[in-house]
């Protein structure tokens, strides 16, 4: 079975078919993520975050996103599987040209995210003519969330908005197939939308934007210790776990589990003569 491609992924913006990605770190994960039929699956570097329990993304290096980019990438048949550049991993053209490399040969990625920084669209422009397709992230870009006082909406106002609109048209004209738009006014994220040929990703950026991410494990209730107002919980997985641990639990302590149906016997005759060793 072939994975999604960048022509599949531009051609559903042109039909305008709405793109669906969600963050995956793991084999189980991403299978559930494939065989749900979701076009793209990320090997978020929120990884820090909601698996590694971190309190930033930019905690995390190559060596974490490779081992999680290859476990995902084991599970995955026909998602367009993205691996998402953690801090410090493309601060030149060589360096990032060789970590996005890493993430396509030795974890099976099909294409890499970058964050917005100043003077980025050049990493991006190596990194497509090495012919690795990329996804620029603009907007609230965490891994400089300190820098951008914290975890907040983006381009608020005139000017701030502005600035996010020249970026996203830089990422563009350096090559990148796709853009995250993190946490900005809805009317910000349409006019990228509107002005630019490749489709934009929205988190925390309105309805109009060509396709939308979440972090799987906020949308699955998993992750509880921050809940951006961004995030739709579908399903409460926290406690769903909690009730099956609770029952495994008390089995347990009463001897109800493990039952004969979970157990293995030996034939009586076997038995017998260990018995009478
Ligand atoms: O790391 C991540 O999960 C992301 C998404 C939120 C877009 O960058």
């Amino acid at each position: 079975m072939q994975r999604i491609n960048i022509q599949n992924i531009l051609s559903k913006k042109k039909a305008g078919e709405k793109i669906v990605m969600l963050t995956a770190y793991d084999y189980p994960l991403a299978a559930i993520l494939d065989e749900s039929g979701i076009d793209m699956i990320l090997v978020g570097d929120s990884l820090a975050n909601v698996v590694l329990g971190l309190e930033f993304t930019k905690q995390v290096g190559m060596t974490e996103m490779l081992h999680h980019a290859k476990a995902a990438n084991r599970a995955v048949k026909r998602a367009m599987l993205v691996g998402d550049m953690p801090y410090n991993s493309y601060k030149t053209p060589t360096l990032a040209v060789k970590n996005a490399k890493r993430f396509v040969k030795e974890a099976g990625c099909n294409a890499v995210k970058i964050e917005w920084f100043p003077g980025c669209e050049k990493i991006a422009r190596a990194i497509v003519k090495a012919r690795i397709p990329v996804i620029g992230h603009v907007g609230l870009t965490p891994q400089r969330a300190q820098e951008l006082g914290g975890l907040k909406v983006q381009g608020k106002d005139a000017q701030a908005a502005a600035e996010i609109i020249q970026q996203a048209k830089l990422l563009e004209q350096a090559g990148c197939f796709s853009l995250v738009l993190e946490c900005i006014p809805s009317e910000i994220a349409a006019m990228i939308t509107q002005n630019s040929k490749i489709p934009t990703i929205g988190i925390g950026a309105g309805a109009d934007c060509d396709g939308q991410v979440l972090v799987t494990y906020d949308l699955l209730g998993l992750f509880t210790r921050f809940h951006p107002k961004f995030v739709k919980q579908y399903t409460d997985l926290n406690a769903e776990i909690k009730k099956a641990v609770g029952q495994f639990f008390s089995e347990v302590k009463t001897g109800k589990f493990p039952d004969a149906e979970h157990s293995f016997s030996m034939h009586p005759d076997e038995l017998g003569k260990i018995k009478g060793l």
